[in-house]
This record gives structure tokens, C-alpha cells and sequence, in this order.
């Protein structure tokens, strides 16, 4: 699919915004729910039916108080000064640009960026990221249905490279590797 066209003022916002979310990410050592939220927009994608994924629909209360999305509202707001300084740039294409500068900020890959993503008011109905309690099969489903395969199952959960879970957010407690000198 080509990549939609986005005029030199969106750029110069893009390029002025990815410098301020280094500036955050780092200052706070938020990267790693930046990179939960960027994840948290896109996730919920159908690839059948084209709905959800990465279109800011998570700005909404309706979306963010879903189980799933406990704590993100804080990256939420991280990052709403950000959207008013530059405020061409869509949620959908803030959100993510905000995983790409977590990844990067922690020493991962300098990801592209593609901007253009169009932000919807439409939010997705609750059960359509990975619930950490079930299996393997319950992780195909969710992953399948968002036009990903086994491959990219295992890769996108070096994810939880990053971070930990907090257990008044989703129960669980702690990192998921350990630092060794
Ligand atoms: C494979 C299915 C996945 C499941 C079941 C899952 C589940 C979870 C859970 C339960 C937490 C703890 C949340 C908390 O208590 O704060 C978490 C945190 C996190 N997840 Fe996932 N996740 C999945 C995939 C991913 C992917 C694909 C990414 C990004 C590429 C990702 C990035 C993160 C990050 C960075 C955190 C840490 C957040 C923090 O420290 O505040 N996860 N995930």
C-alpha cells in the first residue's frame, strides 16, 4: 500500500515531536508504557474487517478503561503537551511515533516511521488485545485475526524486554528478564 502524503509542515511537526518524546521518554523513563500504548492503539486491528488498530481511538474513555488498558491513560496524558505544540500530527500517528522513540531511547533499532495514519472516534469493542491469562491457541486467534503470524508473535513479545507488570494495573507483578553482569 503506498504511504499516505503528508505536507512539509506535517514533517517539521513529526521531526519537532520525535525530539520532544526524546526528551520525555527520557527524562521520565517512560519508554516502556509508551511502547504499550503504541502497541495497545494497534492491536485491536481486524485485518477482515479493516476496524481498529492504530487510529488513536485509545484518547477515549470508552477505549481506555478497558481491563486490558489499565495504567495507560497516564502515557495518555504524557503525551497530550506534545500533541498541542505540535498539533498537525494525528493521535494515531503520535502514539506510535512515541514506540518508535521508546525503542529507540532504550538501544533498539531505529524503526521507520511512515506518517499519515488517520485518527477515529470509533472505538473497538472490549476482548480484542491478548489476554495474558490463556494460551497459545487464544494468542494465535488474537494475532491471526490481525494479519500477523507466529513469527511475529514471537518478536513483537521481545516487547516485554522492556519494562514490568504492575499488579494494581493488570495482577501480575514483576519484570519479565533480568539484567546479568
Ligand atoms: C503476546 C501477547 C501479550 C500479552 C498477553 C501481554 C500482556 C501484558 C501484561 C499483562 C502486561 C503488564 C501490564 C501492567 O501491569 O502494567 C504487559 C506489559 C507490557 N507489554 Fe505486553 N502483552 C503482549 C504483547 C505485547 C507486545 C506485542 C508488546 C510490544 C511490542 C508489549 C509491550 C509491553 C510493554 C512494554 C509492557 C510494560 C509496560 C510497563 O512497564 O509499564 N506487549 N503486557
Amino acid at each position: 500500500m503506498a504511504a499516505p502524503v503528508v505536507d512539509a509542515e506535517y514533517l517539521r511537526q513529526v521531526d519537532r515531536a520525535r525530539r520532544q518524546l526524546r526528551a520525555l521518554i527520557s527524562n521520565k523513563g517512560c519508554a516502556p508504557i509508551m511502547l504499550r500504548l503504541a502497541w495497545h492503539d494497534a492491536g485491536t486491528y481486524d485485518v477482515k474487517t479493516k476496524t481498529g488498530g492504530a487510529n488513536g481511538s485509545i484518547r477515549f474513555e470508552e477505549e481506555y478503561s478497558h481491563g486490558s488498558n489499565a495504567g495507560l491513560k497516564i502515557a495518555i496524558d504524557l503525551l497530550e503537551p506534545i500533541k498541542a505544540n505540535n498539533p498537525k500530527i494525528t493521535y494515531a500517528d503520535l502514539y506510535q511515533l512515541a514506540g518508535v522513540v521508546a525503542v529507540e531511547v532504550t538501544g533498539g533499532p531505529t524503526v521507520e516511521f511512515v506518517p499519515g495514519r488517520r485518527d477515529s472516534s470509533v472505538c473497538p469493542r472490549e476482548g480484542r488485545l491478548p489476554d495474558a491469562k490463556k494460551g497459545a491457541p487464544h494468542l494465535r486467534d488474537i494475532f491471526y485475526r490481525m494479519g500477523l503470524t507466529d513469527k511475529d508473535i514471537v518478536a513483537l513479545s521481545g516487547g516485554h524486554t522492556l519494562g514490568r507488570a504492575h499488579p494494581e494495573r493488570s495482577g501480575f507483578e514483576g519484570a519479565w528478564t533480568q539484567e546479568i553482569d
